[in-house]
């Protein structure tokens, strides 16, 4: 045995990988744990998407190789999707590759882009797969802090003071995780002129821009973003999809294609029985994104009044599926998660975990129902 390779010393077991197999043991010891750690939205799928799944897994042909680039139906599902919530016109034949979530589009992207030096711009805090990629890639992640107060902007005056000639990505996310910050288009449209300005391809990950938004923004929207900015996407939070394992990376052509020559070496396409299935999620009427902002809306009152209880801070004009929430000054949150877990069986998520700059916070998730989230405010005294 000759030892394993180096970069799998550069990451480290994912935080809920390694938490959620202690919050099981406590499960199994019987302890009446309510999750709201992780952003797995309980809630089932529309039952037209069940039924497709369903309806194709009966269908004998069906169960063959799939094309790496999904069914052209799937695409121009996600090419009308674009249209209708975006106002993007995409060419579903070029401009659009599905994905198995966004989370497998961060490393298609990253290997497609990253030679090992190269610098990649990451929020902090910010969603750490970013970081793992790079690191995973021997790429350097560098951080960027954003300002809650402004939406989530990035600190672009401080960016420029630095020697940017080594970056090649910069990671965006908007309703970003963890804060909600939700962005804006000024907020884009300057880090489109930022891009353009510096030769940095701009990856915006937008898995929540139904949840709890004003409007969803897709970042090609933004006057001039087609030529420097790809965007993920992703079925999982909006249509309560996440097992599903259902994305997609829109953007340019040329950038597309080199981006499918990496995949294709790594998968052989998706079950088209789940194709099928997010066809038909991408389908669904405003209706589906009304009766899903007025459930999450509900929800968050009520952690809202548990944040109250607890005494920490928020943003009530924060977007996605989270509460982001400050602990008082001379509080732990580390502290804060461990009581909340062992003494009231309630278990949230440490900010730290987002990065230095989540330090003195926590995160709650919306993904539990009403009648979990009373409970949680109830067993604090
Ligand atoms: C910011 C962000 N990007 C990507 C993902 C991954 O989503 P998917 O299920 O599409 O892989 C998540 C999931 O938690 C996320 O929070």
């Amino acid at each position: 045995m000759k030892g394993f390779a180096d970069r799998v010393n550069s990451v480290e077991e994912y935080y809920f990988s390694a938490k959620l197999r202690e919050v099981n043991q406590l499960i199994a010891e019987g302890k009446p744990i309510i999750n709201l750690g992780i952003g797995s939205p309980d809630l089932a799928p529309d039952k037209k998407v069940i039924d497709a799944l369903k309806s194709t897994a009966d269908n004998q042909q069906s169960h063959g190789y799939q094309s790496y680039q999904g069914i052209a139906e799937l695409r121009t599902s996600m090419g009308n999707f674009y249209a209708r919530e975006y106002g993007v016109s995409l060419d579903p034949t070029k401009e659009i590759l599905p994905m198995m979530g966004s989370k497998e589009g961060i490393m298609h992207l990253s290997m497609t882009f990253l030679n090992p030096g190269d610098e990649v711009l990451i929020p902090n805090p910010g969603y750490p797969t970013y970081t793992s990629v790079t690191n995973l890639l021997g790429a350097k992640a560098i951080y960027y802090g954003i300002d809650l107060g402004k939406a989530g902007r990035p600190n672009l005056e401080e960016l420029e003071n630095q020697d940017l000639s080594r970056v090649k990505l910069m990671w965006i996310n908007y309703p970003h995780m963890p804060t909600g910050a939700p962005g804006s288009r000024p907020v884009l449209q300057e880090l489109v002129v930022f891009a353009k300005k510096h030769g940095i391809i701009l990856l915006h990950d937008n898995p929540y821009s139904h949840i709890l938004t004003k409007e969803p923004i897709s970042i090609l929207s933004i006057p001039g973003a087609k030529e420097v900015a790809m965007e993920l996407n992703s079925l999982s939070k909006v249509f309560n999809m996440p097992g599903w394992r259902v994305g997609m990376l829109v953007g340019r052509e040329d950038w597309i294609s080199k981006v499918l020559k990496v995949k294709s070496k790594m998968d052989s396409g998706m079950f088209l029985g789940i194709q099928k299935g997010a066809i038909a999620a991408l389908n669904l009427g405003e209706s589906w994104f009304s009766d899903l902002g007025s459930t999450y809306q509900s929800r968050r009152k009520l952690v809202w009044k548990l944040a109250d209880k607890l005494n920490l801070s928020y943003d009530t004009n924060a977007a996605g599926l989270f509460v982001w929430c400050k602990v008082p000054d001379g509080r732990s949150a580390v502290e804060l998660v461990d009581e909340l877990l062992y003494e009231r069986n309630i278990f949230i998520t440490p900010g730290k975990i987002f990065g230095s700059e989540g330090e003195s916070y926590v995160r709650f998730s919306l993904c539990m129902p009403e009648f979990k989230i009373l409970e949680a405010i109830n067993r604090i005294k």
